[in-house]
């Protein structure tokens, strides 16, 4: 068990208030148990994808153990009648779940994701959580048809260009939003402007640089957000290594020496990592925990079971940040997006 407990966060009666969120990749891994909890919480989740099989199989399947879970825990107070402490966890939970809906929105294609805001905007007025949780890792170099590395752009363009779009419905209810970063960033010794590609040999190194880049920036993104709109609560997470996810099956299927990554991810698992329900854990705290407050919290990075950290030399360097936001707003200006 983890040192966090999501039952923990505030419970929402969906039928007496609107609680919205939108999850990227919320349809496997750690975005799918974010989901999970945010719709058990009470929250009405828009589960942004590129695949409407997955994400529906996703949602259906999340709905399915969410009212597993929730016969489960019927189940126990009706056993324990008696103990009190598991009597008010229940009484607190409520009956009430969310909603789930699927919002179309390939985040390799600038002109989906702002598809997916107008979408987004014609049915809800307001966004409380928005979190910017899909990506890739490590793959090889490829330009997407917007003219970005594709882990930039996943990883930080797309949720960019997302953000700003859906910002006034953040602000409309002083709403949160979560950027999914990674203690990848790390691996960004120095500042390197986001024009550098490292599109250099071995590959099997250099990705791992435009990883870190695109992980950077994110959070350099969520600190000057959150200096920029004091009003909304902005941070960022790593969520914990989490073995068990998609993210690593590039590596794994690979022919031959797909085994051997296999074993590696497998054996860091064991040692280091956390299930991918535990890698929500940091995600949901942002998300939901009434205990952090934009005048003490904005800004902030947090790692594994939502423990506060410190973010990189470089992604906490403030001027970096800015050179790193005007670098993306003139990228996106000059693809014809205004932000
Ligand atoms: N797992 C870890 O150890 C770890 C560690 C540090 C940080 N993280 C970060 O945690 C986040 C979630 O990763 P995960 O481990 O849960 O991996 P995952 O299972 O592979 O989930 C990634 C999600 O992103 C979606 N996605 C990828 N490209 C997309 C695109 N172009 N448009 C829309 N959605 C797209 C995927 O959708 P499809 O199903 O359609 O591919 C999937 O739902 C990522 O940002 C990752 O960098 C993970």
């Amino acid at each position: 068990m983890g040192k966090f407990d999501p039952d923990e966060l505030p419970y929402y009666n969906a039928r007496k208030v609107r609680k919205v969120a939108i999850v990227t990749g919320g349809n496997s891994g750690i975005g799918w148990y974010t989901v999970l909890h945010l719709y058990m919480h009470g929250f009405v989740v828009y589960v942004a994808g590129r695949n409407s099989t997955r994400v529906n199989k996703a949602i259906k399947q999340i709905k399915r153990e969410a009212r597993r879970r929730r016969r489960v825990k019927e189940g126990k107070r009706a056993a324990t009648e008696a103990d009190s402490k598991i009597s008010a966890s229940v009484s607190s939970t409520g009956p009430v779940f969310g909603e789930l809906h699927y919002l179309p929105m390939d985040l390799t294609d600038l002109k989906s994701v702002e598809k997916g805001c107008k979408r987004f905007k014609s049915l809800e007025p307001r966004l409380d959580v928005l979190v910017n949780n899909a990506g890739v890792m490590a793959l090889p170099y490829l330009v997407t048809a917007d003219g970005f590395d594709v882990q930039l752009q996943t990883n930080y363009v797309a949720h960019f260009l997302l953000t700003m779009r859906l910002l006034p419905c953040i602000k409309r209810c002083s709403g949160r939003v979560v950027s999914v970063s990674s203690i990848g960033h790390n691996l960004e010794f120095r500042y390197f402007s986001l024009n550098r590609t490292f599109n250099y040999k071995p590959d099997m190194i250099f990705t791992w640089m435009r990883y870190a880049i695109a992980k950077t920036a994110s959070i350099q993104f969520t600190k000057l957000l959150a200096i920029k709109n004091p009003d909304i609560l902005c941070m960022a997470v790593h969520p914990g290594l989490v073995m068990n996810t998609n993210l690593f099956s590039y590596w794994t299927r690979l022919p031959i020496v797909g085994i051997f990554f296999w074993l590696v991810f497998h054996l860091i698992g064991v040692f280091f990592g956390v299930s991918n329900e535990q890698g929500a854990h940091s995600t949901l705290k942002c998300a939901l925990s009434l205990d952090l407050e934009p005048e003490m919290d904005n800004g902030r990075y947090f790692t594994t079971h939502g423990v506060e950290s410190k973010a990189s030399y470089v992604a906490s360097n403030l001027n970096d940040a800015a050179s790193t936001w005007i670098w993306t707003m003139h990228e996106l200006r000059d693809r014809g997006f205004d932000v």
